[in-house]
């Protein structure tokens, strides 16, 4: 998603907007752009695609303002062409933006009949005039904006820099996310935290409504109605991080072989392993008065609550309701107030599910989030945070935070049934054991990757691949299906075995690979005669199991064996495989396995 940094430095600063912009890549980008303030001029350079794009444009015309702007944009209005880029500017004003203005429309045509000429497709040009007619009618650049403001609706983090101004910036925040960075007579701004680490720890979050007036010396912070404010000071945790890819040719590759050490230190945070038990930090809640928890996230850590749906169901006997938040915000659910609702998410900056989450607030609901990323505006948003501790997750696909965030639910639903004496202590022992063994079985699969590597190369044949499991791995045939499709580009569907003859089962023929979550659990005999359906329609099975010598005589495109575990933990031991399956095709066919296409790891739009 897009990415906005500022400076106001001593020395030029392109150098420095591009080492911040780099560490925004991770977000997803399609063209990046900066602007900068020299002797009262504004100067722009923008590139389409990579950032070494805009790097080398610098380098042949470079800009020498000792004050300026980055942004790494993902289109959303306009195609991601050098011209739709920002910064965006008029003679007087330059302006980044990341998200969404949705009156850009009518206000276009305001301007336009007031005789504004426009030269993109893009919501955020008609910020940059907006505030220069505020100029033009003889306002300052503070006060032009405050006017601008007014006018704008939607969601959107803005920087502003201006002609013949060579100290001042302006910033804005309304739903996406923005801090500034205090230095030594030097001042910065970001998305996040992480593209501020190489300047400064020291940073406040601007809160919704916020706009801040910087200048080297400090800065003036006001809220939505005009009222001087202040933004706490805080010690950023970023600037510890160093994000580099270590022996590991992709990031995705280094991420998915830390898991056995990241699921180990998140279990370690929720668990007296000394005495196999569950330790939650104190809750705003009590889980035995609760008679339903709500449950919103996107993408992979929707998966992971439907996981957890499983397990609340099955160990506490509490039921739970569970939506993608882009569907839950808009479905007007009836809450009953005091209830618990629970949002999942690695970034904690995803629009929709924070957008779920106020409207669960306003019905009266105690909130529980799990996020990775801290200080984010879930977590801050939240009574009560239950961190993963996955490190930074730079990989557009998501891994480490999926396996994660699975340990820190699975540790919440033991907790939820010992509460709602639902479940035994010994069954909690038995299950606390099973969860600490999970890094030791997640290492025995990290070392095959050749079995993934060869399956690859038939997989990257298929040009549609189904992914098949029962009960709580039919969430993990849905996220194979993911996987696979948003790195490699293949299609995929992960369906419930059980589905399978109501319909999928008719595209099904001998070049359809048929992915098979299979551990030996209850299920098991179950999903077999699926598979046998499967194979008997010339569909070329890949079987994973830990009873893989089960599915000889079907046409197997590959059995691969998983190591015997616990029916309560196989979904996280068997993310990985899914995992496995996705990057090692991706490599094969060469797509962008960290960045692909189209998408951005901090989904701050709706
Ligand atoms: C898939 C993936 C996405 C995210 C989704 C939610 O690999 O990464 O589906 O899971 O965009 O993002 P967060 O967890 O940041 O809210």
């Amino acid at each position: 998603m897009c990415g906005i940094v500022g400076i106001l430095g001593k020395e030029p600063v392109s150098g420095q907007l591009l080492e911040a912009l780099k560490r925004l890549e991770y977000r997803g980008y399609d063209s990046a752009g900066v602007a900068t303030v020299e002797n009262g001029e504004l100067g722009r350079r923008r590139a389409e695609g990579k950032l070494h794009n805009l790097e080398a444009r610098l380098s042949d015309d470079p800009l020498m303002g000792r004050l300026g702007i980055g942004h790494t944009r993902w289109a959303t209005h306009g195609a991601p062409t050098e011209a739709n880029a920002h910064p965006h500017m008029t003679t007087r004003v330059s302006v980044v933006h990341n998200g969404i203005i949705e009156n850009f429309k009518q206000l276009r045509s305001e301007l336009e009949s007031a005789g504004v000429e426009f030269s993109t497709d893009t919501d955020t040009e008609v910020i940059a005039h907006l505030v220069s007619r505020e100029m033009d009618a003889g306002h300052d650049p503070a006060v032009a904006v405050q006017h601008a403001l007014g006018q704008l609706e939607g969601a959107f983090a803005l920087a502003f820099i201006f002609k013949d101004h060579d100290n001042l910036m302006i910033a804005a925040r309304q739903g996406s996310p923005l801090a500034v960075g205090y230095g030594d007579g030097e001042m910065y701004l970001g998305s996040d935290a992480i593209a501020l680490a190489p300047f400064t720890d020291t940073i406040s979050y601007l809160e919704d409504g916020d706009w801040v007036v910087m200048t080297r010396e400090g800065l003036a912070i006001r809220d939505r109605q005009g009222a001087a404010v202040e933004r706490p000071l805080q010690k950023s945790v970023a600037s510890a991080l160093m994000v580099d890819k270590g022996n590991h040719r992709h990031f995705m590759a280094k991420e998915i072989h830390e898991q056995p050490e990241m699921v180990g230190h998140t279990l370690a945070n929720f668990i007296d392993f000394a005495n196999s038990r569950v330790q939650l930090p104190d809750m705003p809640f009590e889980f035995s008065s609760l008679d339903r928890i709500s449950i919103s996230a996107c993408g992979t850590a929707y998966f992971a609550g439907l996981v957890a749906k499983y397990w609340f169901e099955k160990l506490a006997r509490l039921p739970v309701e569970i939506d993608v938040a882009s569907e839950f915000r808009y479905r007007d659910v009836p809450m009953e107030a005091g209830g618990l609702s629970l949002f999942i998410s690695q970034s904690g900056e995803t629009a929709d599910t924070l957008a779920a989450l106020r409207y669960c607030r306003e019905q009266g609901q105690t909130i529980v989030s799990i996020v990775n990323v801290r200080e984010s505006s879930i977590e801050r948003d939240s009574d009560a945070v239950l961190p993963t501790l996955a490190g930074p997750e730079i990989g557009v696909a998501s891994t480490k935070a999926f396996t994660c965030q699975l340990s820190v639910l699975a540790c919440l639903a033991i907790a939820a049934g010992r509460a709602r004496g639902t479940l035994s202590e010994e069954t909690e022992i038995e299950l606390v054991d099973a969860l600490s063994e999970v890094p030791r079985h997640m290492s025995a699969i990290l070392r095959d990757g050749r079995t993934y590597d060869a399956l690859a190369h038939s997989l990257a044949k298929a040009s549609d691949v189904l992914y098949l499991g029962r009960g709580v791995n039919y969430p993990i045939a849905l996220e194979g299906a993911l996987k696979l499709k948003e790195i490699s580009y293949i299609h995929a569907e992960g369906y419930a075995a059980g589905e399978l003859k109501h319909g999928p089962i008719a595209l099904i023929d001998e070049t359809m690979p048929v992915v098979v979550v299979a551990p030996r659990d209850a299920m098991f005999e179950k999903t077999l005669s699926n598979v046998q359906e499967a194979a008997a329609r010339g569909g070329r099975i890949v079987f994973l199991s830990d009873a893989e010598e089960k599915a000889a005589g079907c046409d197997l495109m590959a059995a691969i064996k998983l190591p015997a575990v616990h029916s309560f933990t196989t979904p996280l031991i068997y993310a990985l495989p899914m995992q496995l399956i996705a990057y090692h095709t991706a490599v094969f066919l060469g797509t962008d396995v960290d960045q692909p296409r189209n998408l951005a790891k901090s989904v701050t739009v709706e």
